[in-house]
Formats: structure tokens, sequence, C-alpha cells
């Protein structure tokens, strides 16, 4: 039942397409996900983010492991309009898993 850092970097790849992780990370179609696990929703600086996840940012919520999961389980149903054209992880293994992962990325 433990979390794997390793396969979720294979799970990475559904993102790679939109986001960057590591040292030389950019903003893609989508957020460099440095330091994603306890970061403040929607606060990169220089990304334009959806209506909604801003309000959620400027509300103060944060992107618990647990409200990643549930993000990335249903992306449209979490956040209602949000720009991320990802159908989702329906495996909750890949979601742990996932976010072992981006948990080993830090800010920067
Ligand atoms: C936003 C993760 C796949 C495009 C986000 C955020 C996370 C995330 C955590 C919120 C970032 C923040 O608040 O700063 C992931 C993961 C993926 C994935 C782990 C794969 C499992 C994709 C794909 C695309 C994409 C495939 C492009 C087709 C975006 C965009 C946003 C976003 C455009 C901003 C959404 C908005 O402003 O509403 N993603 N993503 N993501 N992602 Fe993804």
């Amino acid at each position: 039942a433990f979390a794997d850092a390793a396969k979720g970097e294979k799970v990475f790849r559904k993102c790679k397409a939109c986001h960057a992780v590591g040292a030389d990370a950019e903003n893609k179609v989508g957020p460099i996900l440095n330091g994603i696990v306890g970061r403040a929703v929607a606060s990169v600086p220089d990304f334009k983010y959806s209506s909604v996840l801003t309000d959620m940012g400027e509300a103060g919520k944060t992107w618990t492991p647990e409200e990643l999961a549930a993000f990335l389980e249903k992306p449209r149903a979490y956040a209602k309009g949000t720009k991320m054209s990802f159908a989702g992880l329906r495996k909750e293994k890949d979601r742990m898993n996932i976010i072992a992962y981006l948990a080993s990325f830090e800010d920067g």
C-alpha cells in the first residue's frame, strides 16, 4: 500500500506534454510543478490560470496530497471550468504514485 515514486515517474508521461519538473523546468501549456505538493493553488506568478483555480488560490487552498488526488482523479469535476484538458487518473495507485513522484521535486 506504499506509494512508489519510480512508478509515478512513468505515470507522469501522461502529463509531460503540458507540464515540466526539475531544475530546468519551464511553464508549458500547464504551469511548472516543482514544489506542487504543499504549494498554494494557482501560485506560479507568470502563469495565466483559469478563474476557477485563481479563485481557489485566493480562498487559501493548497495542494495537499488529498486535494491533488481529488483534482487528478477528475480535473473537470473538481474544478469546473479548469483549462486543464485531461480526463484524469482513474486508478488510485497511479494517483498515489504520481504524488510521491511530484513530492520529490522541491521549489525552484
Ligand atoms: C494545472 C497536474 C496533465 C494542462 C495543473 C495543476 C496541477 C496539474 C497540480 C494545478 C497547478 C497549480 O495550481 O499551480 C497535472 C498532472 C497531470 C496533468 C499530475 C498528469 C497526470 C495535464 C495535461 C495538460 C495539462 C495533459 C494539457 C493537455 C494544465 C493546465 C493547467 C494545469 C492548462 C492550468 C489549469 C487552470 O488554470 O485551470 N495540472 N496535470 N495538465 N494543467 Fe495539468
